[in-house]
């Protein structure tokens, strides 16, 4: 914790990157869009901890990993990351530890691993068991999750509830929310029983929302690489500028939280 007594946090997601920096995914130079992020972020803010919340790499080459790690060491700040679907957690735990819990002051990040091996994401038994654990027995006063796959629909199909979205034949149901965490329902159901709890964050949506239910938030956040249009219906590329997501966690239990774009 520093001297400002809050928790100020950057959560960079959806990185995307490539063997070779100066290759395009979808029209955008992945490796660019990060570092001028990064530099924007660390101008903007005072920051304590930087969070990425997967698909890291777009093509799982060492290279990219090994850029990454690079980049991110040279920042001289704390930083965690987690594996999205595109992920190898092998590349990325030979770099550096995917950690699961991070203190600091009046705040734990629990970071869970959603990868299935699939597109969409899925909690074992372990990563369950370790999450029923920290939230039973936590080591600080408040609590703050991050995961790669939305726990929560974020497109038209969440007006219907109490469904699995990968068995729904709802047109509603697609895109981002075709392939998002499968056991959703388990997780927000758990998470609302621990009031300690005060946010989640995730990545894979490509784009900022702030959703609300049973009074637990979950933020969004821009990728650094493409966006997806806010008509998720057809993983449409959006002509927005990449971004990251600002929390300030305060010692009372408040998160402040906004999504900055890259300024040109
Ligand atoms: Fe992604």
């Amino acid at each position: 914790m520093s001297v400002r007594d809050s928790l100020s946090v950057v959560q960079l997601t959806d990185l995307h990157l490539l063997a070779d920096p100066e290759q395009d995914f979808k029209g955008q130079k992945p490796w660019h869009n990060l570092v001028a992020v990064l530099e924007q972020s660390l101008k903007a803010h005072p920051v304590d901890l930087f969070l990425l919340t997967g698909d890291l790499s777009q093509d799982e080459s060492v290279e990219s990993y090994q850029q990454l790690y690079q980049l991110m060491q040279e920042t001289g700040v704390p930083w965690h990351w987690i594996p999205g679907n595109h992920d190898s957690v092998d590349l990325m735990q030979a770099l550096h530890p995917i950690d699961f819990s991070v203190v600091s002051g009046e705040w734990q990040w629990l970071l869970l691993n959603s990868q299935s091996g699939q597109p969409h994401g899925e909690l074992d038994e372990s990563q369950r068991q370790q999450l029923l654990q920290a939230l039973e027995q936590p080591q600080a006063l408040y609590q703050a999750i991050a995961i790669h796959h939305q726990p929560l629909l974020v497109g038209p199909g969440r007006q219907g509830e109490n469904h699995n979205p990968l068995m729904d034949n709802s047109e509603a149901i697609a895109g981002i929310d075709s392939i998002p965490l499968r056991d959703q329902g388990w997780l927000w159901q758990t998470l609302t029983g621990f009031p300690a709890v005060k946010t989640v964050i995730c990545g894979h949506v490509h784009q900022e929302q702030h959703l609300v239910k049973d009074q637990l938030s979950l933020l969004t956040t821009p990728a650094t690489s493409i966006q997806f249009a806010s008509d998720i219906n057809e993983f449409q590329i959006a002509d927005l500028a990449p971004g990251y997501r600002w929390l300030n966690l305060m010692p009372d239990g408040h998160v402040e939280s906004r999504v900055y774009r890259l300024e040109n």
